[in-house]
């Protein structure tokens, strides 16, 4: 077929991709037990061994999350990423290079402040962890996501399967 562009992100550029999907959103919506740990030693409770288990198991996902983020930042820089796409206005390829850059930011930063709450007992970092960087993540997730959507079906650039079947 003569050359062919490198357009498509590589096989462990996009597995690692939907891991941090699955593990960011299991941090997300299930943090119930690294919470209950939070209220009980802030209370100056013990937890049992079962709540420890299950608060590090958000620990555990958290630091997973942190190890991929850098794994997934030195194949950018080894392997590069496709062209951006060129069929929409340029401000719509800047969205999406300023919602990458912030969603690296911010799986490097939760963990970080996680890491610095839980085991460093920087409780002042409770609240950027568990309020604010929070909140941003999902507003930075919902807005790459309709970003993506409207890519693929408005201005009908196949972003979708670059990072999917590639
Ligand atoms: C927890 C949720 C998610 C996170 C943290 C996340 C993170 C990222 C990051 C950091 C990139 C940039 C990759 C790079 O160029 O180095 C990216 C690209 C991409 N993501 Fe996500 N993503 C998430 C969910 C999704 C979902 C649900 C979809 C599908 C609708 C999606 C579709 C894409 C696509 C198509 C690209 C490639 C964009 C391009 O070709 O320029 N992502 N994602
Ligand atoms: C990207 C990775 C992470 C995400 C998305 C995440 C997300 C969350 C969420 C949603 C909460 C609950 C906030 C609420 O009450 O609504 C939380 C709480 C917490 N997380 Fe994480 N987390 C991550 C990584 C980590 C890591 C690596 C650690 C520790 C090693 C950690 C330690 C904590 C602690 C101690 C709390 C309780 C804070 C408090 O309630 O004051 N997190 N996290």
């Amino acid at each position: 077929m003569g050359d062919r562009v490198v357009i498509s992100y590589s096989l462990s550029q996009r597995f690692l991709h939907w891991a941090t999907v699955f593990l960011v959103l299991f941090n997300l919506l299930l943090p119930d037990g690294m919470n209950t740990w939070q209220r009980l030693v802030r209370h100056g409770g013990t937890p049992s061994p079962e709540q420890i288990a299950s608060a590090n198991i958000h620990a555990y996902v958290g630091i997973g999350i942190l190890l991929v983020t850098i794994l997934r930042l030195c194949l950018r820089f080894v392997q590069g990423v496709p062209p951006e796409t060129a069929g929409e206005p340029a401000v719509f390829r800047l969205a999406a290079r300023l919602a990458h850059a912030s969603l690296y930011l911010l799986l490097l930063a939760l963990p970080a402040s996680g890491i610095a709450v839980y085991y460093l007992g920087m409780e002042a970092l409770s609240a950027l962890h568990a309020d604010i960087l929070k909140v941003i993540l999902w507003i930075v997730i919902s807005a790459h996501v309709l970003g993506a959507l409207v890519h693929q079906f408005y201005w009908k650039t196949d972003v979708l399967r670059r990072m999917t079947v590639g």
